[in-house]
């Protein structure tokens, strides 16, 4: 028989179907409820609130778990590349080598943008965030490709935006560093492979072609797969919720971009390097700012520490603490940043505030000290990851779109005035 879950309102029972998810998740679908009943629910924050049923990244908060399509994190980081990845997230399954050469052969084809956008660097300011300068490119994109509007296009067609999508974002996030300092742009070349390719946008000059090193290679893509999809979080929710208006995919991953600049999401891997020049620069009495951390009289916070969903440990981080070591190691550098961040992870982890809260490092708490170390600048951080995430937007979206799902669209309770009648401004 299958399981209910009986809801009692005004002395009535009603009663409502829970849906089990292939790992044992469960929830009460409450899709009726309003006609039913005439109630709705509320969660701010939609702390308990599953958005849709999805099938492309599992996550298992209490015990560390992270999932792409059914694969392990951990093994995907060690023995997978990034554009393997997007390919999985996006399709569903592992490439063969014809479908990885073909897709790969795609996205290289697509790297270069259109002569007319480089007017809209000039245009903005020297000072411009390159997040603000990323998610607004993204979007220009829908511009220059206005068949993407239409909606109901076959995926083949759709399937071009795609394409255009993962190599484009390369390019105009290397171009957008090289806008805010002054430097000519480097042109993507196809004799590279995806991160070789931006590496080389970002830090080649016209007086000295950048070396590539194949350490930093493999640090930046096992970065960029470990930020590529993390289910309904706040991101990839605008995502699907911009989309679910039909909006054409430029722009909802445009809308994602803007919602992961924010320091409560992806803006945190700026916000910990920052805060960690900022202990440095005060002394290193880092204890003083776990202390400041859990003053709530105080608006600090541990940057790069807790999570809405991991109350265990994020396996994202134990991978990048790892990583951080070694490509520290290999390329010889010294960081006093890292052994603060090590002390402070130790004094907090084993602090009785941090312990009841749950509250362990977050993927962001290591990724920027590895983003330093290979030369990206902090300001670009949220940029790297959201280069990383764009394949999991684009398949979460893709997703809703093929689910038929409705337009997002939440109730509310309104707690403001009942009616009243309006007073001219001369009696008020
Ligand atoms: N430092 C100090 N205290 C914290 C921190 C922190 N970093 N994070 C949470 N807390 C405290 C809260 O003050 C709250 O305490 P209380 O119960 O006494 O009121 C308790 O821990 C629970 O925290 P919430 O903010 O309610 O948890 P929520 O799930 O809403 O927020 C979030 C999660 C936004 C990630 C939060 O932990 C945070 O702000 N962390 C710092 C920013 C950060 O690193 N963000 C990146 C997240 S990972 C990502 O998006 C890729």
């Amino acid at each position: 028989m299958s399981e209910k879950a009986t809801i009692t309102l005004e002395g009535k029972n009603f009663e409502l179907p829970v849906i089990t998810g292939t790992e044992n998740e469960k929830a009460i679908d409450i899709t009726k409820l309003r006609d039913l009943t005439g109630y709705i629910t509320l969660d701010s924050g939609y702390k308990n609130t599953g958005a849709t049923i999805s099938q492309i990244t599992y996550l298992d908060g209490e015990t560390g778990i992270l999932r792409y399509r059914g694969y392990p994190i951990e093994q995907l980081a060690e023995k997978s590349s990034f554009l393997e990845v997007a390919y999985l997230l996006i399709y569903g399954t592992l490439p063969t080598t014809d479908q990885f050469d073909d897709f790969s052969k795609k996205i290289t084809r697509h790297t270069l943008i259109h002569e007319d956008m480089k007017r809209f660097y000039e245009a903005f300011p020297k000072k411009a965030h390159p997040m603000a300068v990323l998610a607004s490119m993204l979007c220009t994109l829908s511009t220059f490709y206005p068949e993407s509007q239409q909606t109901n296009r076959p995926w083949e067609e759709v399937e071009t935006t795609v394409h255009r999508l993962l190599a484009k974002i390369s390019t105009i996030s290397a171009w957008a560093y090289k806008n805010s300092v002054g430097h000519p742009v480097v042109y993507p070349q196809n004799k590279y492979n995806y991160v070789e390719n931006f590496l080389n946008m970002m830090f080649s000059m016209p007086t000295e072609q950048y070396e590539i090193d194949p350490v930093i290679v493999q640090a930046l893509d096992k970065l960029l797969i470990l930020h590529a999809d993390h289910e309904q979080n706040c991101s990839a929710s605008t995502v699907r919720m911009v989309g679910s208006s039909h909006a054409n995919l430029y722009s909802s991953v445009s809308a994602g971009a803007i919602a992961l600049w924010g320091p409560l999401h992806g803006g945190a891997n700026q916000e910990v390097i920052e805060m960690l020049q900022k202990i440095q620069a005060d002394g290193g009495n880092y204890k003083k700012w776990v202390e400041k951390a859990k003053d709530k009289n105080d608006s600090f916070k541990l940057m790069g520490f807790g999570h809405r969903v991991y109350k265990n440990f994020d396996p994202r981080a134990k991978i990048i603490k790892k990583a951080c070591d070694d490509v520290l190691n290999k390329l010889g550098i010294n960081d006093p940043i890292l052994d603060l961040a090590k002390q402070l992870e130790e004094v907090a982890l084993n602090d009785q505030y941090f312990v009841e809260r749950k509250l362990y490092p977050n993927v962001d708490f290591y990724s920027g000290i590895i983003y330093k170390a290979i030369g990206i600048p902090t300001e670009m951080f949220t940029v790297m990851f959201a280069m990383g995430r764009l394949p999991g937007w684009i398949a979460q979206w893709k997703e809703m779109i093929a689910a038929k799902e409705p337009i997002g669209r939440p109730r509310q309770i309104y707690t403001g005035e009942t009616e009243r009648n309006y007073v001219p401004i001369a009696k008020r």
